[in-house]
């Protein structure tokens, strides 16, 4: 089944999520919507992976996603996300996500990562101050590669 992995990434965990899958997907491609250019009608199946800032996706990543609904709906999909906050996740998916589109996907969180060192200076003031609260206080944040076959084996073992 032609698969392509279109993925949206500003620091890089997401792209190491995305090119994982890549590598466990014979025939997939990869995309970074940034970047390249989809031609969605030669592929089967479709995986979206966005991080999440301040509860969105990638803004191009959703642009996307509304523009491509229709071609899309024809599609076996999957949506993961690159966050700190896992818990959160059904909220990420209905504000980002055309109800739609979620419906019939396969949905997974991948962890994710937060390197100080790599953050622009507005990232880093939100990162401190969320490291402050309540639900930041000693989380720990790392990206969970071990979920990837999980991810993999329910999307291409789905029943319509
Ligand atoms: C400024 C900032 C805001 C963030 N906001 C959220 C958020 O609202 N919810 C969440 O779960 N994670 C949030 N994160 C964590 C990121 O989603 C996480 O660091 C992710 O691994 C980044 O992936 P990327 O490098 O592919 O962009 C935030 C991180 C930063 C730096």
């Amino acid at each position: 089944m032609k698969t392509a992995i279109i993925y949206a990434s500003t620091y890089g965990s997401t792209k190491k999520i995305a090119q994982s899958l890549h590598d466990q997907i014979p025939d997939s491609v990869l995309f970074d919507v940034k970047k390249d250019a989809v031609d969605l009608s030669l592929f089967d199946a479709v995986i979206l992976g966005s991080s999440i800032y301040v509860g969105q996706i990638d803004k191009q990543l959703k642009t996307f996603t509304t523009k491509n609904k229709s071609e899309l709906l024809t599609k076996k999909r999957g949506i993961f996300f690159c966050c700190a906050f896992e818990e959160n996740v059904h909220d990420y998916v209905s504000a980002n996500y055309l109800p739609e589109l979620a419906d019939g996907a396969i949905i997974m969180t991948m962890g994710g990562e937060m390197d100080i060192s790599k953050m622009s200076f507005a990232h880093k003031m939100i990162t401190r101050m969320v490291q402050k609260s309540e639900q930041g206080k000693n989380r720990d944040v790392r990206l969970h590669p071990e979920k990837i076959s999980d991810f993999v084996s329910q999307m291409f073992s789905q029943t319509e």
